[in-house]
């Protein structure tokens, strides 16, 4: 038996260890040969005969045991070995994330207006139809309201088609003087080159006693603050009408691209729209309970912008993850430090 044992503990691999247990234990292994004479063995040996066979069985169990989990363990060391990976192979530079050029437009304006002491107002994306239309002189079955295509839900809330509705949110919880900006998300029904269902507006508001406030001032803060964002080019205001300003005008800047000459992006108009204003309508200041004010608003789609700066030609780019564009825009990041 001692031989066995010894081979055993020489066993060198888990498939030697298994052929060495069969040849023992097994069916016809040496000691089920044995334990098989135990019928011829006489009454009076029998005893000693099952005793000594028994410790032999127990030693050849126990040194199977310790030398399978002994070979177990060598085997597992030698699978890790040759399944370690190693994470440095490949790059051993760190990659890191870019801003996305609507949320860093979006950044660039907000820091814009905080400079000029502009305070940054929140209100909920899903509205209701006094924040969203009463209040900004949109009364029900006015006819200005196809101007957005709304989402409805079916508690008659609705997601808010603009962030106008965070003007009316802030007066009705602030005094005036007001000067708020109001970035955020805006839902409309529309999806087509230039259009998505979900998109981003920056909202302006500014408000203060009655005849402080006016269209030059707001003219002198939109030329200033579209040349701090596009550089050098002309403001056009034009006349225009939206329910809550009056007067009201849309905004254009010479065209970023052929300067003013005509091109494909600005319809070879030479001008290219980038938002809409006006003086706060006295309809908007009644329904919020505002005396004698004067203030003035804008609004403007951050997208828009996001593509004049960055050259982006097709909307719908910005909303699909594409890391080979969404890549391009790290220097951003080392800009800002
Ligand atoms: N709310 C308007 C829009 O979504 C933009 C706007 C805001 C116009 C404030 C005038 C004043 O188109």
């Amino acid at each position: 038996m001692e031989l066995w044992i010894k081979k055993i503990e020489s066993a060198s691999t888990l498939e030697e260890l298994e052929s060495l247990r069969v040849d023992t234990l097994g069916k016809k292994g040496v000691l089920t040969i044995e334990f098989a004479k135990m019928k011829d063995i006489l009454a009076v040996d029998k005893k000693s005969f099952a005793e000594n066979l028994n410790r032999q069985k127990d030693q050849i169990t126990k040194a199977l045991d310790s030398k399978k989990i002994e070979l177990e363990i060598i085997a597992l060391d030698k699978k890790l070995q040759f399944e370690k990976i190693d994470v440095t192979k490949f790059n051993n530079e760190l990659s890191c994330g870019a801003a996305h050029p609507v949320a860093e437009t979006m950044n660039r304006i907000i820091n814009y207006f905080l400079n000029l002491n502009f305070t940054v107002e929140e209100g909920p994306l899903v509205e209701d139809d006094f924040h969203n239309f009463q209040a900004l002189n949109l009364p029900e079955y006015h006819p200005a309201r196809d101007m957005a295509d709304t989402f409805y839900n079916k508690d008659y809330t609705l997601l808010r088609t603009h962030t106008s509705p965070v003007q009316i949110r802030t007066m009705l919880s602030q005094k005036a003087p007001i000067r708020m900006i109001a970035p955020g998300t805006v839902f409309r029904r529309d999806f087509d080159i230039t259009h998505t269902p979900m998109f981003h507006q920056i909202e302006a508001l500014v408000v203060d006693e009655a005849d402080k406030i006016s269209f030059a001032n707001l003219k002198h803060v939109l030329v200033e603050f579209l040349q701090h964002m596009f550089g050098e080019v002309e403001v056009r205001f034009r006349p225009s009408y939206f329910p809550f300003t009056e007067p009201s005008a849309e905004v254009d800047i010479s065209c970023v691209f052929c300067k003013g000459s005509g091109c494909r992006v600005c319809s070879q108009t030479g001008w290219l729209e980038v938002l809409g204003c006006g003086v706060v309508d006295q309809n908007v200041f009644d329904a919020v309970g505002y005396k004698d004010k004067s203030g003035y608003a804008f609004g403007l789609g951050i997208e828009r912008f996001a593509m004049l700066i960055h050259s982006i030609g097709d909307l719908r780019s910005l909303f699909e993850s594409d890391t080979r564009l969404l890549g391009q825009f790290k220097w951003l990041l080392q800009e800002d430090g």
